[in-house]
């Protein structure tokens, strides 16, 4: 397998030539108006859905400069050296393989140990979903899952995602925080008694979760509770250490499941609890499909591969350095936070392969809230700020509402209409973003809440609109278990794609390291007071708190 960095290319000069002759002033508008055929053309298919990237700042020209350095780059086979179990990610010395987690029985890698695990979760997960809500001591009502980062986020995403599909009598709760007041809460509100602890870690080391653990260990002896085997269960690579915490059932995963990496394994049991077998099947399935349209798809027609090169084009040329996920679906109230693990995670790196500085930008900041509520916040400088923020609005073409079956025609009607108005925000705003508003439009428009005082031109100049603002549209049929499984799966790609070509191990994560290494030490230091050897604002501040 020989890869090349992304500036050690050919492709490379020519797309810079590329900026320089014309990239760089790329306007939308008149794109559209020089190209009846825009969004055919860039409007590509994926498992699950389309992805609308007409409104990104490139053309023709840009996407063939861009596949050739893909292609320079041996992007196809650093992906199949992935998806074939080679140890990618070197710094650690291991395979990278969360694809082989959604892979059917029989297929790729590992799947032998895959499916053993699986079937046994679901087999337990079907057993505790059986006798939910019940009265008898042991009947679970509530699910604490402890665990945090690649441990938490994925099923604290998800859950709310496929609200509709979470069994009725299940409540779930996610602690993270080494912070007291996120599981003091959530012990307030549960019964020992009907109450699964999950011990999320693929470590088991984390300082976070295992004090959680223990603390929640000791509430559970605190209210009279004896039985550990049947109210903990534990997650993890490493099962001695949780049966040294005294737990009996355990669902393991392998080195080679990153963190971030690691719903589609045992990490994910609180989705499995909440949805049930056959819906997590269709997860894994609607994220395999999405490996396959990665693996097998020319790369001319390769979203996730797309997408990759759109990060790269808008980072290292167009300068952008954050983007804003806008997903028009309030149960994607997560998914911005779990992005932020994926790609800054991934992708916040300075280093290529050799552990050389890069020459240019890697990971942009990745941010957001779903829409409409962010209109009511940030959208204000996403319009007229002097920073252009590339967004990605999310639209579900169909409603995936809980209780739809008991509401009368009157409420259902309601509701369509409020989807509708819901999807017309989306499409507003990407398209106000696009086409922006001049100052001679603006001046032409009465404003009512406009001042009377100030002259009709300087307000007219407050009411402009640059325009000429990039997004990107991913529209999915309806938000259900296989098409969220295809859109993470192609986050998760995408991301792949843009740290392939940027030269960086995108599986690593040492930049975690110093801070849990500093609070080690910092850590006794609160009690004694001792602060020598600090620097003066750490020690001033920890003689105050001391
Ligand atoms: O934030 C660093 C990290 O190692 C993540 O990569 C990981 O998801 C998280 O901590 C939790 O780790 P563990 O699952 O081992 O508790």
């Amino acid at each position: 397998m020989s890869s090349k960095r992304c500036d050690q290319t050919v492709a490379w000069a020519a797309l810079q030539g590329h900026w320089q002759a014309h990239g760089r002033d790329l306007d939308l508008r008149d794109l559209f108006a020089q190209d009846p055929r825009r969004f055919e053309r860039w409007a590509l298919s994926a498992p699950e859905m389309l992805v609308d990237m007409s409104r990104v700042r490139w053309d023709v020209a840009t996407g063939q400069h861009l596949i050739a350095l893909a292609r320079e780059c041996g992007l196809e086979a650093l992906r199949d050296a992935m998806l074939a179990g080679e140890h990618i990610n070197h710094t650690e010395d291991r395979a990278v393989l969360h694809t082989a987690l959604r892979a059917p029985k029989g297929q790729g890698p590992q799947s032998y140990a895959v499916h053993a695990v699986l079937d046994q979760m679901l087999a337990y997960v079907e057993q505790v979903r059986a006798t939910a809500g019940g009265l008898q001591p042991g009947e679970i009502h509530d699910v604490v899952n402890i665990g945090i980062g690649g441990s938490d986020l994925g099923p604290q995403m998800v859950l709310p995602a496929l609200d509709a599909w979470v069994h009725p009598k299940l409540r779930f709760h996610f602690v993270s925080n080494v912070d007291g007041h996120d599981l003091a809460p959530v012990l307030r509100r549960i019964d020992p008694k009907h109450t699964l602890f999950i011990v999320a870690s693929k470590t088991f080391t984390t300082q976070e979760t295992m004090a959680n653990a223990h603390a929640a260990r000791q509430w559970f002896f605190d209210q009279g509770g004896t039985d550990v085997a049947r109210h903990f269960v534990a997650t993890t690579t490493n099962v001695e250490a949780s049966k040294a915490f005294g737990i009996k059932t355990t669902f393991g995963f392998w080195d080679w499941v990153g963190g971030r990496f690691s719903m589609w394994s045992s990490i994910g049991l609180p989705i499995a609890l909440a949805l049930g077998a056959e819906h997590f099947r269709a997860l894994l399935a609607g994220a395999h499909a999405m490996d396959r349209h990665f693996a097998e798809a020319p790369l001319e027609s390769n979203v996730p591969v797309w997408l990759g090169l759109m990060d790269l084009w808008n980072r290292n040329f167009h300068g952008f350095g954050s983007r804003c996920i806008a997903p028009y679906h309030q149960g994607l109230v997560r998914f911005p936070a779990y992005l932020q693990q994926l790609v800054m995670e991934s992708n916040g790196k300075r280093v290529d392969a050799e552990g050389h500085p890069l020459p240019y930008q890697t990971s942009s900041v990745v941010w957001g809230e779903p829409g409409t509520n962010g209109q009511h916040a940030f959208f204000q400088m996403l319009h007229q700020g002097t920073d252009v923020v590339p967004v990605e609005f999310i639209l579900a073409k169909r409603p995936s509402h809980r209780d739809a079956s008991t509401w009368s025609p009157a409420l259902r009607a309601q509701m369509d209409e409020q989807h509708r108005m819901l999807l017309a925000n989306g499409l507003a705003q990407a398209r106000a973003l696009m086409v922006g508003k001049t100052t001679q439009e603006a001046a032409a428009e009465s404003a009512p809440t406009a001042s009377q005082t100030l002259s009709p031109a300087v307000l007219a100049r407050h009411r402009t609109f640059p325009g000429n603002r990039p997004s990107i549209t991913l529209l999915l049929d309806q938000l259900n278990p296989a098409s969220l499984g295809a859109l993470v799966a192609l986050y998760e790609h995408r991301t792949f794609v843009s740290g392939a070509l940027w030269g960086i191990n995108s599986f690593d994560q040492w930049g975690v390291e110093l801070g849990k290494a500093m609070c080690k030490d910092l850590l006794p230091r609160l009690a004694t007071g001792d602060v020598s050897g600090l620097d003066a604002a750490t020690a001033a501040l920890i003689e105050r708190l001391a």
